[in-house]
């Protein structure tokens, strides 16, 4: 019996502790998201991410991912999901999931990639060679989430700098 926390939900499953990740996911536990492509590590159609880095779960055992927070493509709330939707992505879509999750694994870890950032960490194999477009959208979903950031930093220097004006002064005060 192996426990494993996917999508912050926790499971327990009866199989083979060398049995690959990916078929737990997709058969035991019926998350069928996560695709099966070669089998043997090469295509990253099984991508899923471990503690926030992508993994290619068709090789990978169960057993080596008990203790860690999973999470499949049910699970991720990225924007790179919304670029992937205003740049059409996806043509038969499905390498798709695999290639949304490595995306948001290098914007955690790169988060401004240059394209030569991308070709290096974008391994996933599309057969509808829609690299280009995956191109397009990292670049877009990293302008967004910059944008973002950049908002919230201005946000709280406000907040800062109203809660400073606000503070009552000690001029005066008595020593
Ligand atoms: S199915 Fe896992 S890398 Fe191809
Ligand atoms: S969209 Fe068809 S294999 Fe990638």
């Amino acid at each position: 019996m192996f426990e494993l926390k996917i999508n912050g939900k926790t499971h327990q499953v009866e199989v083979e502790a060398d049995t690959p990740l990916l078929w737990v996911v997709r058969e035991q536990l019926g998350m069928t998201g996560t695709k099966f492509g070669c089998g043997v590590g090469a295509c990253g159609a099984c991508t899923m991410h471990i503690g926030g880095t992508a993994v290619r779960t068709c090789i990978l055992p169960v057993a080596a991912a008990v203790g860690s927070e999973l999470t499949t493509i049910e699970g991720l709330d990225h924007a790179v999901q919304d670029a992937w939707i205003k740049h059409q992505v996806p043509q038969c879509g499905y390498c798709q999931s695999g290639q949304i999750m490595a995306a948001a694994s290098l914007l955690h870890r790169t988060p401004e990639p240059t394209d030569a950032d991308i070709d290096a960490s974008m391994s996933n194999l599309c057969r509808c060679a829609t690299y280009g477009a995956i191109r397009e959208a990292i670049h877009s979903a990293a302008a967004d989430l910059a944008a973002v950031k950049r908002a919230r930093e201005a946000e709280e220097a406000a907040a800062l700098e109203e809660s400073t004006e606000t503070a009552p002064s000690d001029a005066g005060a008595s020593p």
